[in-house]
């Protein structure tokens, strides 16, 4: 693709999951209005989270990548996000010690509004409209008036983005993410957990490292890394218009930049290549992922990783991939063998959630054993392969909903009723999310258990 990017050439393109707006002229205001506030990200922290990431497609770290499936306007508020950030915090630490690598930490946080959809409409009896598109587009309520796309919303998202991040900003710096409190936090969902028992080994090995570090004087008030940690935002770029507006040149290096996150993605059902997102994200700097489902040829895949990383450089993209427990073993092997011949470096994530999706008592749900079993099998597939299993890409929240059955508390169907709060998919509550991180830490570990025998058997 020899034409010259602008952060608008992708209206020139076809385009999948327009919002239909009825007044354009208001929606046009909007964007006017949007393009002079100021950034939400700067284009250094980007730069950042790439050589962060950069590391992690060399094998020497983890991503974690994890938030809502979409964020909206009626959750807003401190415990929320403290509450999440609470859960994914602990999920890092774990994983950091199981992986005995840094666990990159990127939240589906501050700007993850906007959703695609299967159909354009939704039916419910003999009334017909359209289908909601996530709280920066228009409301959930099925009723007309709510339904119509309403470009103020998109405003109202840009504050919401700007408000979450000021607060995580705070917790990641001022002190909320000490490494004490977190393991205090983890001991004590390990302490409450049916399954204490098997979480309670690792729990103690970290304990333990903890306490010698503090024995030769490696402590939070002498080094800030123990007390400090780096937190990104990423959401999927699907809403252009409002990308558009927020994309401004770097002062220091003259690139552009997304400055509506640190990351941001592009979704499995917006990823033709001569299309409108593949456009706008191929000319902007930041980290991109991608998301990679069944659909997705070997072929397909390198010539977008051409489109969207043709200088090839490690941490510019992220394939994050979303199979299905059942698919997961026809559909990577091919995706890794391809990439690793042609020699291509991306970050290799699992996201375990998109395509576990049931119904169940008329519920949206995701056995917990589905998720686990496609995160496994995306570990054995790359150890078989030798590469490396670089990250996973979560739906989850700090609250203890019931949204996806299973875990140690044994969610059933009959559960789901009881807090089922979710926008759009369901997610992993605080304690699934953290039981996942504990089996994942269990399984790395292993993996290095093994690899070391062979070393020195
Ligand atoms: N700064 C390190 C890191 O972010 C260690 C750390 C401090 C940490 N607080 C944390 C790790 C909370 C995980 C969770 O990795
Ligand atoms: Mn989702």
């Amino acid at each position: 693709m020899a034409q010259t990017w602008t952060p608008n050439s992708w209206r020139q393109k076809p385009i999948q999951q327009v919002p239909d707006y009825p007044d354009l002229a208001a929606l046009e205001a909007t964007e006017a209005r949007l393009a002079k506030y100021p950034p939400l990200v700067f284009a250094g922290e980007a730069r950042r989270l790439k050589s962060a990431l950069a590391n992690v497609a060399e094998g020497r770290g983890f991503l974690l990548q994890g938030g809502d499936c979409a964020e909206s306007f009626a959750e807003h508020g401190a415990d929320t996000i403290r509450d999440f950030f609470r859960a994914f915090l602990q999920m890092a630490v774990v994983l950091t010690f199981g992986a005995q690598q840094p666990v990159v930490k990127v939240g589906r946080i501050a700007g993850q509004f906007a959703k695609p959809r299967s159909s354009g409409i939704e039916k419910q009896g003999d009334v017909t409209l359209p289908s909601y598109r996530g709280d920066i587009i228009n409301g959930i309520e099925f009723t007309e008036e709510a339904r119509i796309p309403n470009p103020e919303r998109q405003i109202m998202a840009y504050r919401q983005s700007a408000a979450t991040l000021n607060l995580l900003r705070a917790f990641a710096m001022g002190g909320y993410a000490n490494l004490d409190n977190v393991h205090q936090w983890m001991l004590g969902f390990v302490k409450d957990s049916p399954q204490a028992e098997r979480y309670r080994k690792l729990a103690d090995r970290i304990s333990e490292t903890m306490d010698f570090m503090k024995a030769i004087g490696i402590t939070s008030e002498n080094h800030p890394s123990l007390r400090e940690t780096d937190f990104f935002t990423s959401h999927e770029a699907l809403l252009l218009g409002y990308e558009q507006a927020l994309t401004r040149v770097d002062s220091t290096s003259g690139d552009w930049y997304a400055t509506s996150g640190h990351m941001i993605w592009i979704g499995d059902r917006t990823r033709q290549p001569d299309h409108a997102h593949i456009e706008y994200c191929r000319g902007i700097k930041n980290p991109l992922g991608l998301k990679c489902g069944p659909s997705l040829t070997a072929d397909g895949l390198l010539e977008l990783i051409d489109l969207l990383n043709p200088a090839n450089e490690a941490g510019r993209l992220t394939l994050i991939c979303r199979f299905g427990h059942d698919k997961v073993a026809e559909h990577l092997p091919r995706l890794i063998r391809a990439v690793e011949r042609e020699g291509k470096k991306v970050v290799w994530s699992c996201d375990p959630m998109h395509g576990n999706t049931i119904t169940l008592n008329n519920y949206k749900t995701r056995p917990f054993e589905r998720i686990l079993s496609e995160v496994e099998s995306f570990f054995q597939i790359h150890r078989a392969e030798g590469s490396h299993p670089g990250g996973i890409h979560i739906e989850m929240t700090g609250n203890d909903v019931t949204e996806c059955t299973g875990g140690a508390r044994a969610l059933s169907g009959d559960d789901l009723a009881d807090r089922y709060h979710t926008h759009c998919d369901p997610r992993l509550n605080a304690d699934q999310a953290l039981e996942l991180a504990f089996l994942l830490a269990e399984r790395m570990k292993g993996g290095r258990d093994e690899k070391r025998m062979v070393v020195n058997g």
